[in-house]
């Protein structure tokens, strides 16, 4: 049914191990390491050897053997440390290294109450943990009475993990390449097949183009080593590093592929694992397709809950109602006229409040729409933007989908990564190739195509997948689509990169996880929806997996929050006590369409005062946004092929533009 998807001999192998740790606070030290470790060799961390000393990153890379936390240069109420890793782990000795950027948030218990330490990744992939910890880390300890240290770090690639995946040179490059396909008007959302097969052959040779400027820029060796093999190995290295005995991890989105990979490679390894917002991980390694319809299945149950739930909050917090006598039928009509209105005559925007003097076209549009599922505490914003569009003033709607660049004066500055580095030391505001280093773990993982073959034969199998994959998920099958594009040159990145091929089987005696994983899904996801949820414990097995149901919407139960959630999870990491199977929880009040004049919107009647406190908390998790980029960071890193998708780290793949 669709062309051969190559697969090659896996180079993967049994990870490396190196003797347990001891732990002491905020020092761990533990016995010599197999592998050499020396400060990054020149030209390996390319702008570290560019900064003026001393700067943090110059003195900080440590021998695996002595991970030292010291107080990180932006916030000295995180730690931070470095730890080197082999870039490569089927030649461990080598002294080529990725050297992992690692931050903190200590616990705030007495030594003898502290329970350890939870790992946590934010998503992706491409997900920076520095800048997610850095958001949440502190409401993140809340949850656990401050009973644990919270560890995250950068991935492979990413951010201050060296060396680091970026394809242009700098972000005035990478803002006007992301420009140069925004205003070509091409995407993957109509149904005229001329059009379509011209996207996509604009679109096949783009990836081609960027895949070529990534293998110029940083080569295959790099580009190959971050794949989620590779990255599960990074964390079994940090769990010994930091000690403290089994994995405990809280993962989003990706990081459930990621954390679902580590469970299947180091079960033995595996103690309290939450993963919530639950991709399918078998499907990460098989098929880009099958993954992608895998993910889409509740996308249209969100939508729908955003019209339904507009109509009920009624015109006074709801903008798109203009009446209290409009129905979701109606509403819902609406929202796809305009869409095939704006294909015909895209929408001036002279006055943006964010980048450039732009047009809107169908596809930001349902970009914005698409990105704003993830998040219910955005749809009253959302709805406000789509009545300003019907009203011919696109402003809102550019800001929210990304038309024209978002944060173009800052990313205007034509300066270097190294400079910006230097520039701004540690802080908010640095984001470097961010998307690159996410294509190269989507596209890695996944099999490669072939990409000979006849014109005709190929361009037709490539449209029947993006039939069906927009058949199921109008709003983000065609998106998904353009990711898989995106990854159709990938495999002349040589030699083929790293992938778990093994089982993902649990149960065996040596196969057993301490404890069961939790995999937390909500009723309705756009991107993860509970069928792969249910999937997963099906894969893993009764005894190894539970389920929690999060009644709500959008992306991770962290994005409905619910006290409900909280308590199990916490009883979980504090006291090893498992929720009942088949545990509904309800998500709190007031995070969609909140009335006007509540502040943030928190209803929390009836809760006791404990409740109370941990609705507060899981309400600023909500804003912090697990999973999203923080304000500032905008389109840059984060935009899809046919734009618009801004703001939102998108699980798995939606995350670059081609
Ligand atoms: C670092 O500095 C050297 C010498 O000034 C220069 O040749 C090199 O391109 C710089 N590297 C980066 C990544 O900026
Ligand atoms: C450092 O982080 C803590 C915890 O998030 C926060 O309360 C504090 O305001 C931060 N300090 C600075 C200087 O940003
Ligand atoms: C921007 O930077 C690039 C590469 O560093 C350089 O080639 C180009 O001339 C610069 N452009 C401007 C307008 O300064
Ligand atoms: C990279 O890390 C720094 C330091 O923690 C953080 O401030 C910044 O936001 C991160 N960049 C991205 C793109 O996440
Ligand atoms: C796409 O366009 C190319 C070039 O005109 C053509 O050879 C090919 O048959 C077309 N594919 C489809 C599916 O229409
Ligand atoms: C853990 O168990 C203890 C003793 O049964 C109990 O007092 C405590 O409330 C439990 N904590 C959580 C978070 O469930």
């Amino acid at each position: 049914m669709y062309p051969v998807e190559k697969r090659e001999e896996s180079t993967t192998k049994r990870p490396f191990r190196t003797p347990r740790s001891r732990l002491i606070f905020l020092v761990a030290i533990f016995g010599a390491s197999l592998w050499h470790i020396g400060p990054p060799s020149r030209g390996f961390v390319p702008w570290i050897d560019n900064l003026s000393s001393p700067h943090p990153l110059g003195r900080s890379v440590q021998e695996n053997a002595h991970l030292q936390w010291t107080p990180c240069p932006d916030n000295s109420t995180f730690y931070c440390s470095f730890f080197a890793v082999p870039l490569d782990y089927a030649t461990p000795s080598s002294e080529d290294k990725t050297v992992i950027a690692m931050r903190m948030y200590p616990a705030t218990v007495s030594g003898s109450e502290r329970l350890g330490s939870i790992f946590t990744n934010p998503g992706g992939p491409g997900g920076s943990g520095h800048s997610g910890l850095l958001r949440t880390g502190p409401l993140l300890s809340n949850i656990f009475e401050g009973k644990f240290d919270i560890v995250s770090w950068d991935p492979r690639g990413v951010n201050m993990t060296t060396p680091r995946i970026s394809c242009h040179p700098t972000n005035f490059h990478r803002e006007l390449y992301a420009l140069s396909h925004d205003s070509g008007d091409l995407d993957f959302n109509g149904a005229d097949i001329a059009t379509l097969n011209k996207s996509l052959l604009t679109t096949s040779a783009r990836a081609k183009l960027l895949t070529e400027m990534c293998r110029d820029a940083v080569g295959d060796t790099l580009l190959r080593s971050v794949t989620t093999v590779n990255v599960a190995r990074d964390l079994e290295e940090m769990r010994k590093a930091v000690g403290g005995g089994g994995l405990h991890y809280w993962g989003f989105s990706y990081g459930t592929t990621l954390g679902a990979t580590y469970v299947a490679m180091f079960p033995e390894h595996s103690d309290k694992v939450v993963l919530d917002g639950v991709v399918y991980a078998p499907e990460q390694y098989t098929s880009l397709v099958d993954h992608g319809l895998s993910a889409g299945k509740s996308t249209n149950g969100v939508f729908d809950g955003f019209v339904s739930n507009c109509v009920s909050a009624g015109p006074e917090r709801c903008a798109l109602m203009k009446g209290t006598d409009t129905t979701a039928a109606e509403l819902s009509a609406r929202i796809w006229g305009l869409a095939s209105r704006l294909a015909i005559t895209p929408l001036p925007v002279p006055r943006p409040t964010a980048g450039m003097p732009t047009i809107l076209h169908r596809g930001h549009l349902l970009g914005a729409l698409f990105s704003a599922l993830y998040r219910p505490a955005s749809w009253a914003a959302l709805a406000e933007a789509i009545a300003r569009t019907e009203d011919g003033e696109g402003a809102a709607l550019a800001e929210l989908s990304g038309a024209g660049g978002a944060h173009w004066a800052e990313h205007a500055r034509n300066i270097t990564d190294a400079e910006r580095a230097e520039e701004a030391g540690w802080g908010p505001g640095r984001e470097m190739g961010a998307s690159e280093g996410g294509m190269a773990v989507s596209c890695g993982d996944a099999p490669p195509f072939d990409v000979d073959g006849d014109l005709a034969v190929w361009t037709g199998a490539w449209l029947g997948w993006r039939d069906q994959l927009a058949a199921l998920n109008p709003l983000g099958g065609p998106n998904w689509f353009s990711s898989v594009v995106r990854c159709r040159h990938w495999g002349s990145v040589l030699p083929s990169p790293p992938r778990y091929e093994g089982s993902w089987e649990l149960g065996g005696d040596s196969r057993k996880p301490k404890n069961p994983v939790v995999f937390v899904s909500n009723s309705y996801d756009p991107i993860t929806p509970i069928a792969s949820g249910r999937r997963m414990v099906e894969t893993f097995g009764k005894e190894n997996a539970r389920l929690l149901h999060n009644n709500g919407y959008g992306h991770c139960s962290t994005n409905h929050p619910s006290v409900c959630v909280a308590k199990a999870l916490k009883a979980y990491m504090i006291n090893g006590t498992l929720f009942e199977e088949g545990t509904v929880c309800e998500p709190d009040e007031g995070i969609m369409f909140p009335p006007k004049d509540s502040e943030g919107g928190m209803h929390a009647v009836g809760y006791s005062d404990e409740d109370r406190e941990l609705a507060h908390t899981l309400r600023l998790l909500a804003d912090a946004g697990i999973g999203i980029v923080p304000p500032g960071l905008g389109r840059t890193g984060f935009l899809s092929s046919h734009s618009a998708v801004p703001r939102i780290m998108l699980h798995p793949l939606l995350i670059a533009h081609v």
